[in-house]
């Protein structure tokens, strides 16, 4: 029997969804079906009703909020209500359950679906940020489902209960609708200025970079992100090519082209392994024993741990991969994902410039220095007057408040890039909010990123109260958390007058370290009893906001 083709739907922002779809068809066409991977932002809502099965890949962004590309898809099934009982679906969630809305997107699209009448094939997967084993039993319960139901399935007789508008049941499979998300927030942008914001004797590397938008229209906020699409150095790639015992000339497929294996390389990612790349390391003849075979007779979680360890380059070194082809190699990688920065300005003084606040990744790893791919490649491959796309990613759930609310900010080390943004929309829009600033890094000589900005605000009034936390400058560390305890009394009399938090930065030490400080806060200067819940209040309620990496 011949089947329909099968669209399996992908919803995101940094292209982990978009590479889990692409699993799913991969697997699907091996398995005899016809299956087809689309953007979200490329389907006419109108034609669900005209397909007997589809698939959903989507993540979850803001607070709960779905991916920019995945909007006009769920706001269609919410809002139109269109009747879908001939449809059979099932939706895999990516998401990080350090938010309080885990997989929160996954979750509406199942919800809206099943209310038009749209029936689950077999539960809702949800994944965590180390997605790959979980994704890869939703697309063995999706191959087996499919293999198992394909008659009842694709029987026009069952499909034919949809009812169907005639104009969508007429559309053939045309994904060519203008894009509502993605593509349209793209922009060229040129590299204006790129300013060492550390000084000499700093351990770190710090880089404002100011860049040129093509237009004033991007409508991008502060509080907004933007994504960069960074390519691998010249070194990394190398590297690879040693261990494969390739040279870089062979011609592979790569993203729908046919070009040089060097190529290629520039935008796949290098780091992390994927699941593929280690089955496909694992069935070299004489493998039986390696380390990558091995690993997949563990645990889930022991195969997590060793997709997160092994970098590309580790994985070819440890086996014998003589016997791959550049083209099988390349089919086991992924896409390079983009990165995402803070914007670090405000459009409100010119909406035309966009800055960052980018800290330059470059460590040590087995005894040799590596470098964090965009961070450097921005820092020591893009020139200024050099143009390359930046696509907007919008934030909802971390914007200045517009009704005057005191405002409570605190972003050690490139944490404070919104935060700058704020301090500057504030300035040029006078805005009335009372403005409080928890900045820290290392040293106070070599670390005070945006003195002299930070300085005039405080001056001119636009930021009414900062308060520092140089952690080296004396025997004993001091954080931000430490600053947030010392100022109990104040905080909490800000807090009282409805004060909103925002914290970004560092998501391992700093995010944790800050919350328990103000629950301390609470405890000690508001005699709140049960901490917890005070501060599960302020986050549902918007007064909590975090944005951090
Ligand atoms: C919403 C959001 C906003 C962000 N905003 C900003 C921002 O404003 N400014 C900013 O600088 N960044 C920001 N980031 C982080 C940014 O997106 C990148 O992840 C970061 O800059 C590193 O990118 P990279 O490609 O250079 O590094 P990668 O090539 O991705 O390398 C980073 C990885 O290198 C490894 N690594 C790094 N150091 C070491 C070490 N010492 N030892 C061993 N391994 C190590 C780790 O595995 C780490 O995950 C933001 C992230 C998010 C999600
Ligand atoms: C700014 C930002 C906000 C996020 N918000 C949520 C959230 O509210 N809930 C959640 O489960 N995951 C959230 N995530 C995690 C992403 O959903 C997760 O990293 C996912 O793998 C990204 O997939 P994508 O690359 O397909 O967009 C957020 C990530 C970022 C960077």
């Amino acid at each position: 029997m011949t089947t329909p083709t099968i669209p399996v739907l992908f919803g995101t922002e940094t292209g982990n969804a978009e590479y889990c779809a692409d699993l799913l068809v991969e697997a699907l066409e091996e398995e005899g079906f016809s299956a087809s991977l689309i953007d979200m932002a490329d389907f006419n809502p109108d034609e669900t009703a005209s397909h007997p099965v589809l698939f959903i890949v989507t993540s979850t962004y803001g607070n709960g909020d779905p991916p920019a590309n995945a909007e006009r898809m769920l706001d269609y099934l919410q809002k139109d209500s269109p009747k879908l009982s001939g449809l059979n679906f099932a939706v895999c969630g990516l998401g990080d359950t350090s938010f309080h809305h885990f997989a929160q997107c996954g979750k509406d699209f199942e919800k809206a679906l099943l209310a038009c009448s749209a029936k689950a094939m077999f539960d809702r997967v949800d994944c965590d940020e180390d997605y790959e084993v979980s994704f890869d039993a939703f697309k063995e319960s999706a191959v087996s489902y499919l293999r198992e139901n394909k008659d009842s399935l694709f029987n026009p007789e069952t499909a034919s209960s949809n009812e169907t508008d005639p104009a969508a049941a007429a559309a053939t499979t045309d994904f060519t609708e203008a894009k509502v998300g993605g593509a349209e927030r793209v922009y060229q942008a040129k590299l204006l200025e790129k300013v060492l914001l550390s000084k000499p004797g700093s351990a770190k590397e710090t880089m404002h970079y100011e860049l040129e938008l093509p237009d004033s229209e991007t409508g991008y906020r502060v509080g907004d992100c933007f994504a960069v699409d960074p390519e691998n150095s010249a070194r990394a790639i190398a590297s690879v090519l040693t261990a494969a015992q390739m040279t870089g000339d062979e011609m592979v497929s790569w993203r729908g082209e046919t070009i040089p294996l060097r190529e290629a390389l520039q935008s796949a990612c290098l780091q992390q392994v994927t699941l593929e790349l280690v089955r496909l390391v694992a069935k070299q003849p004489g493998a039986e024993e390696s380390p990558a075979a091995r690993v997949l007779n563990q645990e889930n979680a022991q195969i997590t741990a060793f997709l997160k360890e092994h970098y590309v380059v580790d994985l070819l070194e440890e086996h014998d991969t003589s016997q791959i082809e550049a083209n099988t190699l390349m089919g086991a990688l992924r896409k390079l994902q983009p990165r995402l920065f803070s914007v670090a300005s405000s459009p409100t003084k010119d909406a035309q410039r966009v800055g960052f606040t980018i800290e330059t990744v470059r460590y040590e790893r087995k005894g040799k220095a590596l470098e964090g791919v965009a961070t450097c490649w921005l820092a020591d491959r893009v020139h200024v007057g050099d143009s390359f796309p930046l696509r907007l990613v919008k934030n909802d759930d971390f914007q200045f408040p517009q009704d005057g609310t005191p405002v409570i900010m605190v972003g050690p080390g490139t944490g404070i890039a919104p935060f700058r943004a704020f301090l500057e929309e504030v300035e040029a829009c006078q805005a009335p909010n009372d403005t409080w600033l928890f900045f820290g890094h290392q040293h106070e000589a070599y670390d005070f990123l945006y003195e002299t900005e930070i300085k005039r605000w405080l001056e001119n009034g636009t930021l009414d109260r900062a308060d520092f936390a140089w952690s080296r400058d004396q025997e004993q560390k001091v954080y931000v958390q430490n600053k947030i305890e010392q100022s109990a009394e104040k905080l909490w009399a800000w807090l009282e007058r409805g004060a909103r938090i925002y914290v970004c930065g560092d998501a391992e030490g700093m995010a944790p370290g800050v919350a328990s400080a103000f629950k301390a806060v609470a405890t000690k200067q508001g005699g709140i009893h049960d901490a917890d819940a005070w501060l599960q209040q302020l986050v549902d309620s918007g007064r909590y906001k975090t944005d951090v990496y």
